[in-house]
């Protein structure tokens, strides 16, 4: 049907990148990028416009970068793009735009596997085109640029040759390989926004095993450049395997988590303020997080030792109280499976224990106590031992305290 439109329009329609890749590769993939070859620069943003109308689909369009979103009523998106030739000004900015054809569209892309095209218009449906040798790459699980400065133009393409190398389980071709460790060296990766990079670890974090993205990140040298402070030793490695195993458990149990907050835990683990504050402004840390990171860094190891021994949980009670997510999730890259069902029957306790006989006021009523530091300490201890016992008597508890 888009070819269709693009053949009553006059301009070449394209399907290119991951969608082509992935269909060659017999891998489900829904994101369809669009690629239109026409005379005007806006060729793209017209031809979205049309398929909206005919469609009945909403298009927002993107003037600056030629480019345009259909979304159809069901929320499905598809994204449209002129056929481009970007040039950076500086390495690391967002790039500016040409019109172009479809060849140098496709020239300016990261990785071969992600540089090939098939034609949708109705004359020429299904054909693919492969200017650069890229289905040979493809089928010989090669991640190769295209070019010397493909690194210098865009260097979260390190990062991104990494993702895709780990995920298909391909290679870096050898010169490829070269280009990174040499622009890695040119600090090229220090030019990039954190917001960027954050975003390509938050894709790593997306792949069903971020774990071997990691360690490939730490052998190149790309996590350095990253987290200045981070050595990624056995132990990390092992930590990281532990967190990424128990992190969907805790997912179940408290809404919201942040997988790039909860690698954080570990990969900012004996960071000293003055970066921990660096990395706080560059990857946009909520403060509190990075308290509770200071705050919990003598904590681990006793909790560990704590929960391996199945203390009571009003021991554990005194030391972690009742924490935010990411310190349980820090504390769980440390422990073993049986350790961390500990904790979660733990947290669970937390979230289900509350008193149900003795208030504040009760206090105040019965015993003539006054509100304060006091109070809340019977409270607070009367609390702990619910914890270890559901049923406890809390009023006849209560009693014992008091006296
Ligand atoms: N691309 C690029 N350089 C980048 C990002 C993207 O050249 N830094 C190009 C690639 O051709 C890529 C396409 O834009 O195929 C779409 O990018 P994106 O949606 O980020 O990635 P996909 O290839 O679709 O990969 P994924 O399966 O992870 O979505």
């Amino acid at each position: 049907l888009l070819g269709t439109y693009g053949s009553e329009l006059r301009m070449s329609v394209y399907v290119v990148g991951g969608f082509v890749r992935d269909l060659l590769l017999n891998i489900p993939n829904y994101d369809v990028d669009i690629v239109v070859e026409g005379t005007e620069e806006k060729a793209g943003i017209e031809f979205a416009k049309y398929v909206g109308r005919e469609l009945n689909a909403t298009v927002v369009p993107y003037e600056k970068f030629l480019t345009a979103s259909i979304v159809f009523k069901d929320g499905y998106k598809i994204d449209i793009a002129t056929a481009r030739t970007e040039y950076y000004e500086r390495p690391g900015e967002l790039p500016q735009v040409d019109i172009s054809t479809i060849k140098k569209d496709l020239y300016r892309r990261d990785f071969t596997i992600n540089a090939m095209a098939i034609k949708l218009n109705p004359q020429e449906f299904g054909t693919l085109y492969d200017f650069f040798n890229c289905r040979k790459d493809l089928e010989n699980g090669i991640i190769r640029v295209l070019h010397n400065l493909s690194f210098v133009e865009d260097p979260t393409r390190m990062i991104r040759g990494i993702r895709f190398e780990q995920r298909y389980n391909f290679r870096m071709e050898e010169r490829t390989l070269e280009l990174l460790k040499k622009n890695l060296e040119e600090n090229y990766l220090e030019r990039v926004s954190g917001a960027r990079i954050r975003q390509e670890i938050e894709k790593i974090l997306e792949e069903k095993e971020p774990i071997k993205a990691f360690r490939r990140m730490a052998e190149l040298g790309v996590l350095k450049h990253v987290f200045p402070k981070t050595y990624y030793t056995s132990l990390m490695d092992e930590k990281l395997t532990r967190l990424f195993k128990y992190l969907p458990r805790f997912k179940e149990r408290f809404q919201n988590i942040n997988d790039f907050y909860a690698v954080s835990t570990i990969l900012l683990e004996y960071y000293d303020r003055d970066t921990l504050e660096e990395m706080r402004k560059k990857y946009g840390y909520p403060k509190r997080f990075i308290e509770s990171l200071k705050m919990t860094e003598g904590l681990i190891l006793p909790l560990k030792a704590m929960i391996e021994e199945r203390l009571h949980f009003s021991e554990i009670y005194k030391v972690l109280g009742k924490s935010t997510p990411y310190v349980y999730i820090h504390l769980s890259a440390y422990l073993d499976d049986a350790s961390v069902d500990y904790l979660l029957r733990y947290i669970d306790a937390l979230n289900t224990t509350k008193l149900d006989h003795v208030t504040g006021k009760y206090l105040v009523d019965t015993y003539g106590l006054k509100q304060g530091p006091v109070l809340n300490r019977i409270l607070e201890e009367l609390y702990s031992m619910k914890l270890d016992d559901p049923n406890l008597d809390e009023r006849a508890t209560v009693e014992k305290i008091v006296q």
